[in-house]
């Protein structure tokens, strides 16, 4: 088959290509790098999150069967085209939602700890000094979690032997889950108003767009601490800004944030600036957030380990494998 990977690092297309041997692979680190002919013989395109693929990237390849995403969400892939112009799409919905998970923690401890600011205080002043570098202890509190699939789940695993108090909410609860793990399902705002700690896990859908928004963050118990390693959209932006101006948040972990792939690109998008009204606002926002004392921002990164990226080649090769040997689509996504 004709294969186009777009790929982030070197190291891939040696361990693609033979593990794909057989097949015509084209790499390339974007699509709009790929040559007509290329773009019009591609019978299988491999992405990344950072890859858009909307109607005016899919139009470029005619030849097109089957998109294969490397990643668990698939928020940027326009289902409804993929659908219409007959192109399956297949996703690795499972790679480790340790890997996530453990990040999770990682923001939450940076916060909790005050990490990144003792690190900078030690090595930009050598000064020694406590006191302003006091945080909170995280058994006893209660974190709530907002949805309960593979990686919430491992949230409230490693949650639960830090000695925290669980809540969640998922608009489909797992039967039995919260007995086995031990914790209680509550409706959204009650978690909100019952938190000290709330992190998002849910996909990014219609049902879960700007789920934290100006009227949600009225129920956040005053001075809880928001993580989000789910999807930027998830967090209205601008709420944010001001929950944590008038300190109903007290700080936030953000590995995900809304535009998060234009941050950089601001010259680009002041080139017409009227058609970029909100995506340039939401990068001043984002801005904010970067620089704020409260705030970790990371680019990203939560799936970033090298089991995890091993994983996520190896779903992606045998998809596309099942797909070339007996068109079989694995790990379809349904639509
Ligand atoms: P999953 O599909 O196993 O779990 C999602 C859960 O959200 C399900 O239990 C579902 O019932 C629930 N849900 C659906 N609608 C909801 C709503 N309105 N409110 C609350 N919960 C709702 O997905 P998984 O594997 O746990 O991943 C979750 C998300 O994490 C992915 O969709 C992806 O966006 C993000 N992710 C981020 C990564 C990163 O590097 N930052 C890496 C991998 C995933």
């Amino acid at each position: 088959m004709n294969i186009l990977f777009l790929y982030k690092e070197e190291w891939e297309k040696d361990y693609v290509s033979q593990k794909l041997s057989g097949h015509t692979i084209t790499f390339s680190k974007s699509l709009d790098e790929v040559n007509k002919e290329t773009l019009g013989a591609t019978e299988v395109l491999s992405i990344f999150v950072y890859h858009k693929c909307g109607e005016s990237e899919i139009s470029k390849m005619p030849n097109l069967k089957l998109i294969a995403t490397r990643s668990t969400g698939f928020d940027h892939i326009d289902l409804e085209f993929t659908k219409a112009r007959g192109v399956e799409v297949c996703f690795v919905p499972s790679y480790g939602e340790n890997t996530v998970a453990e990040f999770t923690f990682a923001l939450i401890l940076s916060l909790s700890r005050k990490i990144p600011e003792a690190h900078n205080q030690v090595t930009s002043t050598g000064s020694f000094t406590q006191g302003n570098l006091r945080g909170f202890d995280l058994a006893g509190k209660t974190i709530g979690v907002v949805g309960t699939g593979r990686i919430g789940s491992h949230v409230i695993k490693i949650a639960k032997g830090f000695g925290m108090e669980v809540i969640a909410y998922d608009p489909y609860p797992k039967q039995g889950l919260d007995l086995e793990l031990g914790f209680r399902y509550a409706q959204f705002e009650e978690l909100l108003s019952l938190s000290d700690v709330i992190t998002l896990h849910a996909m990014l859908d219609d049902s879960t767009y700007h789920m934290i928004n100006d009227l949600s963050i009225q129920h956040i118990k005053h001075g809880a601490v928001l993580i989000n390693t789910a999807r930027g959209g998830l967090v209205q932006t601008s709420s944010l800004a001001k929950a944590l101006e008038g300190g109903v948040v007290s700080a936030a972990g953000l590995d995900v944030l809304e535009e998060e792939n234009l941050m950089g690109e601001e010259l680009k998008l002041l080139s017409d600036p009227g058609k970029h009204t909100e995506e340039i606002n939401n990068i001043l926002v984002n801005n904010y957030l970067v620089n704020h004392p409260r705030v970790i921002v990371t680019p990203h990164i939560a799936f970033n380990t090298e089991e995890a990226i091993r994983r996520i080649l190896d779903t992606t090769i045998d998809n596309i494998c099942s797909f070339a040997l007996s068109n079989e689509v694995k790990n379809k996504v349904a639509i």
